[in-house]
């Protein structure tokens, strides 16, 4: 071989390395959303919504490249832990990001925890994440189910002049919250919860309880579901002739993503959220637009909460120069962001929540078209988080 053949054989053996090299600086993030099950189309919108805007950077943020793993959680608690250990000692994600169901959720916070892995959960709104067990190397960029649901509380009492008002949930985290969050904002403002019904998740048997409903005879309904069980209650209440009598309300989630199959059920709903399919902001309309052009449909509320999952990420590693394993830089640049949301601009609480507006929203055609601001820059309590900013 002559010795120009064996410099080009080095130098394509260093190129390799070099490449090498930028291939290990990649930035694994683990997706664990569900797949499956009544959950299934939010899990998706997340993942939509996260890729969109790490598309939209050239598939980098903070000059790296994103390599992606992903895990059905099925929205099951209890395969949480294995689930979630999938991801982080089996794939060695830098970053887990999940998911929908609060009680998956927790079994990953805990993980996380343990491990020191940033995690950010565009989704599940229990409030100890964000409360109790909130930590240094955990963020959200959706909610906690307080916010909303306690924006709820004040609509119905003060602009609606509901007096009475039974609350329907899922008994899990999520619904309850959101029963206590409606609760308290309701009776701050002099209305009263007379019943609190449940029904254990994800079951979507409603009669039995819709008669309930119907000889309590209050002046208004709140209810917690989402997904495919947001599109059953919301046609069983509307076929069950309630809806004549007594309004029914709820988080924005009772009405997001769920309005095609809904149809004229859903029509005139007022709900509370923290985005709305309407806002006349600049970023909402370029997301609206490249995500219809992207997967022919329109986003929603979990389509946000996906993309500014990675809008968070991407603040982190532009902070940290893009390495992921100067953690504590990278965190100090999720701490600081302020997110240029489709929501509108939010920032993050001391407890690591989005500090953002709630609408109330009303259901026209399609949309959950916004009537304005409900309650302004709400911040959770985060009772029991001890992280200081
Ligand atoms: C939750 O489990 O925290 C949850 C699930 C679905 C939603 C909202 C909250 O739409």
């Amino acid at each position: 071989m002559n010795n120009v053949r064996k410099a080009t054989i080095a130098t394509a053996i260093m190129l390799a390395g070099g490449l090498g090299q930028a291939a290990q600086a990649e930035v694994k993030v683990g997706l664990m959303l569900p797949a499956t099950g009544t959950y299934a189309a939010l899990g998706k919108a997340i993942e939509n919504g996260f890729k969109l805007y790490v598309e939209e950077q050239g598939g980098k943020l903070g000059g790296q490249q994103i390599q992606y793993f992903a895990v059905d959680d099925e929205s099951d608690p209890a395969k949480a832990p294995e689930n979630t250990n999938r991801l982080v000692q089996r794939d060695k994600v830098d970053v887990l990001v999940g998911t929908v169901h609060s009680g998956v959720a927790m079994g990953m916070a805990k993980i996380a925890r343990d491990s020191g892995v940033i995690y950010i959960i565009p989704n599940a709104g229990a409030d100890m994440l964000t409360g109790p067990l909130c930590a240094k190397n955990i963020f959200r960029s959706s909610f906690t189910n307080w916010q909303p649901a306690y924006g709820m509380g004040i609509v119905a009492a003060e602009k609606q002049k509901h007096k009475t008002a039974v609350t329907i949930n899922w008994k899990y985290a999520a619904g309850t919250e959101a029963a206590d969050g409606f609760r308290e904002g309701f009776e701050a403002k002099g209305g009263k919860v007379i019943k609190e019904l449940t029904l254990p998740f994800p079951n979507v048997e409603f009669q039995s309880l819709l008669t309930e409903i119907s000889s309590l005879k209050p002046d208004a309904v709140f209810a917690f579901f989402a997904g495919g069980g947001a599109v059953k209650f919301v046609k069983d209440y509307d076929a069950s002739g309630l809806r004549k009598t007594i309004p029914l309300y709820g988080p924005g989630f009772l009405t997001d993503g769920t309005l095609q199959a809904q149809g004229d059920a859903a029509k005139g709903m007022l709900t509370t959220l923290h985005y709305a399919d309407e806002l006349d902001n600049p970023k909402d309309k370029a997301f609206r637009k490249h995500y219809q052009e992207k997967f022919s449909m329109e986003p929603d509320v979990y389509a946000v909460q996906g993309y500014d999952a990675a809008q968070l990420l991407a603040a982190g590693l532009n902070h940290a120069k893009g390495d992921i394993k100067n953690k504590d830089s990278v965190i100090e640049g999720m701490e600081q962001a302020k997110v240029d949301s489709p929501r509108g601009p939010f920032t993050m609480s001391k407890a690591h929540n989005p500090v953002q507006n709630i609408y109330l929203r009303e259901v026209v055609g399609n949309h959950n078209k916004s009537l304005g601001v409900a309650v302004a820059n709400l911040e959770d309590p985060a009772k029991g988080c001890k992280l200081s900013k």
